[in-house]
């Protein structure tokens, strides 16, 4: 079985600054549970990836809010949503919050900026730097492969701690691939067995709800949003792959470090998804939650 599990190698770089390392060319987080890289590459995959969500959502929120005075964003990555929210909105202070700024040149450091959007360095798997009843919205989107399962309750306990009476909560986060091809299937699974490793839960989308409703959150509405990816989605199928395509590159590090594939293997793969992503059926599954604090 030429898939089978290979001795780990380790092609990581230290750099000048001991927050990061490198490893394939990508820049990422030393000793972090976020594997993704966070350098310029990525920060344009999240941009896209966040028209294509908008898209997806027809907007950038589902929550019912009308007049918020202040907003959340926790993981706010390169700012862009945040900063469509505080243009939306220009009597709200928006807040993003991620754990490392966003690399130079992304929209947080740009004219798009309004001055209503601020950017912190924060850890939400630690503690927020807001006192209780902050916001009247607190968002969180797709921290899914960042965030142990065993700190999720701590993690919904912040986004409840630091939201009004009255305000709402929403999370969108992402499920694995369904109906995918072969390579596909073969690239999920690798996934997989690595969030095991990692003792991250690929189905907290679904737990999200029952996390809110035990402390006390009303409300609750959970949207299902299935996106065909690839041709067979037309124009958001074709936008979705795309963002798949770059989105397997930047997993690469995580799976062939350790020891799930060779680099070979890994790179054959990464072609092969493409490609099948324009003729397998593969559907990408998000779960919308939201929903209000009123006690
Ligand atoms: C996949 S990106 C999504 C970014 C943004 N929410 C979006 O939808 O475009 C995840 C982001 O969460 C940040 N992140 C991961 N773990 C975090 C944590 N524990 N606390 C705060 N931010 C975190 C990462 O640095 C990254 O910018």
């Amino acid at each position: 079985m030429f898939w089978k599990r290979k001795k780990p190698t380790s092609k990581t770089v230290a750099t000048s600054d001991p927050q990061f390392e490198h490893a394939f060319g990508r820049k990422f987080i030393r000793n972090s549970h976020y594997s993704l890289p966070v350098d310029f590459e990525e920060m344009n995959r999240l941009d896209f990836q966040h028209f294509v969500l908008r898209l997806a959502m027809r907007g950038n929120y589902a929550a019912p809010i009308h007049n918020p005075h202040a907003i959340l964003d926790i993981g706010s990555g390169t700012g862009r949503w945040g900063i469509e929210m505080a243009k939306a909105f220009p009597k709200a202070e928006v807040f993003g919050v991620d754990l490392v700024q966003p690399p130079e040149g992304s929209v947080t450091y740009s004219d798009e900026r309004p001055p209503n959007y601020h950017f912190q360095i924060g850890n939400v798997t630690e503690s927020l730097n807001f006192s209780e009843h902050s916001f009247d919205y607190v968002h969180m989107r797709l921290l899914f492969s960042g965030i142990p399962a065993v700190a999720w309750p701590h993690v919904v306990d912040e986004m409840v701690r630091v939201t009004n009476i009255g305000g709402w909560i929403e999370s969108v986060e992402a499920l694995p691939l369904r109906n995918g091809g072969p390579y596909q299937t073969m690239m999920g699974n690798w996934f997989l067995q690595t969030f095991q490793l990692r003792g991250i839960d690929p189905y907290i989308a679904d737990k999200i709800p029952d996390m809110l409703n035990s402390r006390g959150i009303s409300n609750i509405s959970v949207k299902k949003i299935e996106v065909p990816i690839g041709k067979h989605g037309g124009r958001l199928g074709v936008l979705l792959s795309t963002d798949g395509n770059a989105m397997v590159k930047s997993l690469k590090n995580l799976v062939v470090s350790q020891g799930l594939a060779t680099e070979e293997l890994y790179d054959i793969a990464v072609s092969r998804v493409a490609d099948e992503s324009n003729t397998s059926h593969s559907m990408q599954p998000n779960v919308i939650t939201f929903g209000q604090r009123i006690t």
